[in-house]
């Protein structure tokens, strides 16, 4: 008999949730499988559906980071205020005030992107817990950036390997108007926290290690340039792959219920929050990300 830790996982039951990419896990109590210190059938599931979707969890603070902690390396967000002050792996996002301060990032995600993708090891997962979430608005939306790689011609796709974007937190935070208006930004970046971000560059086309897919990957508003390119050439193919990216029927929406889990794989999606009424509702978000490779 082979010993437990070979033994493979049982497929977690799924049904989809798009066309294209999103599946709900059926039946699913997620502390089995922190019990069982496997998750290889959530990793599965992520590489076939990009987005999983695992309904009415009841999860600790210290449960949740334990999940993540199963899928890979932790990361920590630089915005360091916003961690959960006894399980600082957690950034929360909130508009709740408590005592007078903010519990968490109270506009956070907004506009196209994937995440993290000015770091030199993106996230290749990230993982969020509806602790309280509005009955209506505060969407998550998500596109699969590989079937808009898929679908473009394949001699443009070729024209595209080998390229490089330059992807800025600094360029993101301070140089682009769209993401200022659309994100809390609050506060200056402390030195320490600017020297944690240096500038990076990444392939426009990357490969998906867990499926093999390609895809485009364009970062979002982090997005600063394309390497040798001029300015006007690089904003025009950034604005005409991004408007590819989005231009289809493809985007699922999830609508959040308390305790739901929301796992997905940056390195074949695009996401993006939407709007809420924050006068009416309470919102509050837990998330863990889970560190990527260099992209390739
Ligand atoms: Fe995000």
């Amino acid at each position: 008999m082979q010993p437990a830790t070979q033994r493979p996982s049982k497929p977690l039951p799924t049904q989809p949730l798009s066309g294209v990419l999103g599946a709900e896990v059926i039946g699913t109590d997620l502390r089995d499988l922190i019990k069982q210190g496997d998750c290889t059938s959530l990793l599965d599931a992520l590489a076939a559906h990009s987005v999983v979707v695992i309904r009415d969890q009841t999860l600790t603070a210290s449960e949740f980071v334990e999940l993540a902690r199963l899928m890979g390396e932790l990361e920590w967000h630089v915005l360091d205020q916003y961690r959960m002050k006894d399980q600082p792996e957690i950034y929360v996002i909130s508009n709740i005030v408590e005592n007078g301060k903010p519990i968490g990032n109270p506009k956070d995600g907004f506009g196209w992107h994937t995440d993290q993708a000015y770091l030199a090891k993106p996230t290749a997962y990230t993982l969020l817990y509806g602790v309280e979430t509005p009955a209506e608005g505060a969407d998550t939306l998500f596109v699969s950036t590989q079937g808009a790689y898929e679908r473009l011609q394949a001699e443009f796709r070729q024209s595209l390997r080998g390229l490089r974007t330059i992807q800025s937190y600094l360029y993101m935070r301070e140089g682009n108007s769209a993401y200022r208006k659309n994100n809390a930004v609050t506060t200056e970046l402390r030195q320490d926290q600017r020297d944690r971000v240096p500038d990076v560059t990444h392939p426009l086309v990357r490969t998906n290690p867990t499926n093999g897919r390609a895809s485009l990957y364009l970062g979002g508003d982090s997005l600063a340039s394309i390497e040798g390119l001029e300015e006007t050439e690089a904003r025009a193919l950034i604005d005409k792959l991004v408007a590819h990216t989005l231009n289809n029927d493809f985007v699922y929406s999830h609508k959040w219920q308390p305790r739901d889990v929301v796992i997905w794989d940056n390195r074949g999606t695009m996401h993006t929050a939407t709007d809420y009424d924050r006068d009416r509702y309470r919102r509050h978000i837990w998330r863990t990300s889970v560190r990527g490779e260099v992209p390739y």
